[in-house]
């Protein structure tokens, strides 16, 4: 079914601007750095200037008479990988297309798509969306590049502060809606569906999201070489690994530095700390306490409100959190008092994204979608966690509340941190 021309219309001018973010990003990296790999477990980055293109191609080419011109590169570039068995690629820079090919590709996949009149809204969507979320999965990666292969972008500092007191917050007994309803006008991806209802007993969950002060603590109480706190595996793979800190932070004589987009810093004890979800439960252990479950951190976020923001209905705004690419890094955890959630919760949104407890699986009534069977149902293994909230390199459009992303517990470089849960004292 072809969608009203105007709903079009504003979805393709989002897709130019998407486009035009992704563009950008990619000219952060020196031209000579663009076969690198920063991330041992991901293609090198030269794949992802086409898998943008190509994924965009498969797709829309679909719903059209269009015919492919390099099928070879259709195919190349179709898909991203995911080891979960600790298979590393082994492919070398030659073994890719020379970067003008790859970009005659990518111009020439634009301007043939350039001439359909129409594609379905949820064609569009998917490509809008799939592209975003590549811009921070894209961030994560350039952010592993040695300072001296990326160009400094602009960014306002935000001050730093003293760490607001940690403070816990009794959650009552009751129910909150997870997963898009159907017939929402919005769109969503299979694994929103369907929305339903669940009851949530009473528990307690921090106001703040965890700190670089905080986790600073766990490691200096020899957090990380405290078998107690790990789980066999995720022992096993911190060891394997030699993980001794967050991979974010740097040892700089007796002090520790952050690595941010652009500098090391001295490390922020405000700013949320970043770390896989191994560490985040190890923390959560020593304290006394765990992660929330999706379920929970629904209820704390959205619990007696039926708006679509945890401080309600207003669209978000920079009293709310940083939106819409404006930082490369986050800001201290009580930055925004404007965007507390009805139970008392700060910073819920675009300021990292939150592990939980809950490995990433379907909603009943799940349905994958015939254009993307792999989207998420690749994922449902029991290998991957669900994470909520959103980062400040997330679009605002995946601010929506049914949004779920998910990595493997043993991924340390997502813009993720966590905050503690615990039963409660009722
Ligand atoms: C939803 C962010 C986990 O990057 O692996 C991009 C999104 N899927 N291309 C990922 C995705 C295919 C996915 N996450
Ligand atoms: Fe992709």
């Amino acid at each position: 079914m072809l969608a009203a021309p105007n709903k079009v219309g504003s979805l393709l001018d989002r897709l130019d601007r998407a486009r035009a973010q992704t563009d950008k990003l990619f000219e952060i990296v020196r031209p000579d750095s663009l076969y690198d790999r920063p991330i041992p477990e991901r293609h090198r980055i030269v794949f992802y200037i086409g898998h943008l293109e190509a994924f965009d191609w498969n797709l829309l080419r679909s719903e059209s008479s269009l015919r492919p011109f390099d099928a070879d590169l259709d195919r190349l570039f179709a898909f991203g990988i995911d080891p979960v068995d600790g298979g590393l690629p082994s492919d070398h820079p030659s073994d890719w297309p020379v970067l003008e090919q790859v970009r005659r590709y990518g111009a020439r996949v634009r301007d043939a798509l350039q001439s359909v009149s129409s594609f379905s809204e949820i064609l569009l969507n998917t490509a809008i969306e799939h592209r975003l979320m590549h811009a921070e999965t894209l961030a994560y990666m350039f952010h592993r590049l040695p300072l001296d292969k990326k160009i400094r972008q602009p960014q306002a500092g935000v001050p730093e502060r003293e760490p607001p007191l940690s403070e816990s917050i009794e959650i009552p007994d009751g129910c909150v809606t997870l997963g898009l309803c159907r017939d929402a006008a919005d769109f969503g991806w299979d694994n929103e569906y369907d929305a339903h209802t669940v009851r949530v007993p009473a528990f307690a969950i921090d106001r703040y999201k965890v700190t670089n002060g905080q986790y600073l603590e766990f490691l200096q109480a020899e957090g990380y070489r405290d078998r107690s706190l790990w789980t066999a595996a995720d022992w096993e793979w911190k060891s394997a690994s030699g993980i001794s800190h967050p991979v974010f932070w740097k040892r700089a004589g007796d002090a520790w530095h952050l690595r941010t987009m652009f500098d090391e810093i001295s490390l922020p004890p405000s700013w949320p700390v970043y770390v896989s979800q191994a560490e985040a439960s190890a923390y959560a252990r020593r304290a006394g306490k765990r992660l929330p479950t999706e379920p929970e951190w629904q209820r704390a976020a959205y619990g007696s409100n039926d708006g679509r923001f945890p401080w309600g209905d207003q669209r978000p705004d920079p009293e709310h959190g940083y939106f819409d690419f404006e930082r490369w890094d986050p800001a201290p955890v009580d930055a925004f008092p404007q965007g507390r959630s009805a139970f008392g919760l700060d910073g819920l949104l675009a300021n990292g994204w939150e592990w939980t407890a809950t490995p990433f699986g379907p909603f009943e009534g799940f349905q994958a979608v015939p254009f993307y069977e792999g989207y998420s149902a690749n994922f449902f293994d029991g290998k991957h966690f669900v994470m909520k909230g959103g980062s400040p390199r997330t679009d605002r459009s995946m601010l929506r509340r049914s949004f779920r992303n998910w990595f493997q517990p043993h991924y340390p470089y997502v813009y993720a941190g966590f905050r503690c849960a615990s039963n409660g004292s009722k």
